[in-house]
């Protein structure tokens, strides 16, 4: 792999979907930097990659995305590393950790989940966007979710912060059009991770039912009726990162199984 390589940074690269995101970028022969809140799991993810994909070039970051300080490290760490960013995939998220209503949600929850989830990514592009090359091939991906597109009643905090996301890329791909930077994001639908696990754990505890219960249940709503493996976004990310979506900026795209339609 040569220096010349697209270069792409994924946050949240040990979960479900970055981790099936980051190995997409090293497949497709680019240099891969692997961020996510805890060193020994990015370390332990970079010895896997680059025992899959010999030669892989990989940089293991620890990163909390709402921090701005921990941004502006990760930045200095790319730019050392390669120079420049080719892709910017912002990935990592966190659910609420628990389905209430506006009078019983906690202001410091509801500020928890938008600073990792909505000015995390806001941070990032901030950090991130002068390292994005301006000749028509960089470009910024997020990860929104349905949950932005429509109104779950009881998760207010991660709905708003989705939605956010949604608007934030419409603003960013406005700002940055004339640059040659496209930007776009995601929207997951269910999507089988940890995240969707333990959403599944939770709601079967509060009605009593077993795990399997509640996904044969939560999953007949699917149109599709089963939940998404985590490639079919990370297929969707670098789509969206790539030349055939040249023409591509400022959308969301759906990949959910038709969930929206249920
Ligand atoms: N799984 C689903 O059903 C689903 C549905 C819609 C949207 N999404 C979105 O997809 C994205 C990935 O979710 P997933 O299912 O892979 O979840 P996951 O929990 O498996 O992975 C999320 C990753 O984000 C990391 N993270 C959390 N806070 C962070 C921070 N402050 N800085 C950096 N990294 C941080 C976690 O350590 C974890 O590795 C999230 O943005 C999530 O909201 C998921």
């Amino acid at each position: 792999m040569t220096n010349a390589a697209p270069s792409v940074l994924v946050t949240g690269a040990t979960g479900g979907i970055g981790r099936e995101t980051a190995q997409r970028f090293v497949r497709e022969g680019h240099r891969v930097a692997i961020a996510d809140i805890r060193q020994d799991a990015v370390d332990a993810l970079a010895e896997e990659l680059r025992t899959e994909f010999p030669g892989a070039d990989v940089l293991p970051l620890e990163l909390d995305q709402s921090s701005v300080p921990s941004v502006e490290a990760a930045a200095e760490a790319v730019r050392g590393w390669s120079g420049q960013l080719t892709t910017l995939a912002v990935v990592a998220g966190v659910l609420q950790s628990e389905g209430v209503p506006v009078t019983r949600l906690p202001v410091e929850e509801f500020q928890r989940v938008h600073a990792v989830n909505l000015t995390g990514p806001f941070i990032l592009a901030k950090h991130f966007i002068p390292l994005i090359p301006t000749d028509g091939t960089g470009s910024i991906v997020m990860v929104a979710s349905y949950w932005g597109r429509e109104a779950h009643p009881l998760y207010a905090a991660y709905c708003t912060s989705k939605a956010g996301v949604i608007s934030l890329v419409q603003v960013l791909a406005g700002e940055l059009a004339e640059d040659g930077i496209r930007v776009n994001s995601v929207a997951p639908g269910n999507t089988n991770t940890q995240m969707h696990q333990k959403h599944l754990r939770d709601e079967a505890a509060e009605l009593g039912i077993t795990f399997e219960e509640m996904r044969d249940k939560h999953w007949s709503t699917i149109p599709m009726r089963y939940a998404g493996e985590p490639h079919v976004i990370s297929d969707a990310i670098f789509f969206l990162a790539s030349d055939q979506a040249s023409y591509i900026t400022g959308a969301t795209l759906d990949v959910n199984g038709g969930v929206v339609m249920s």
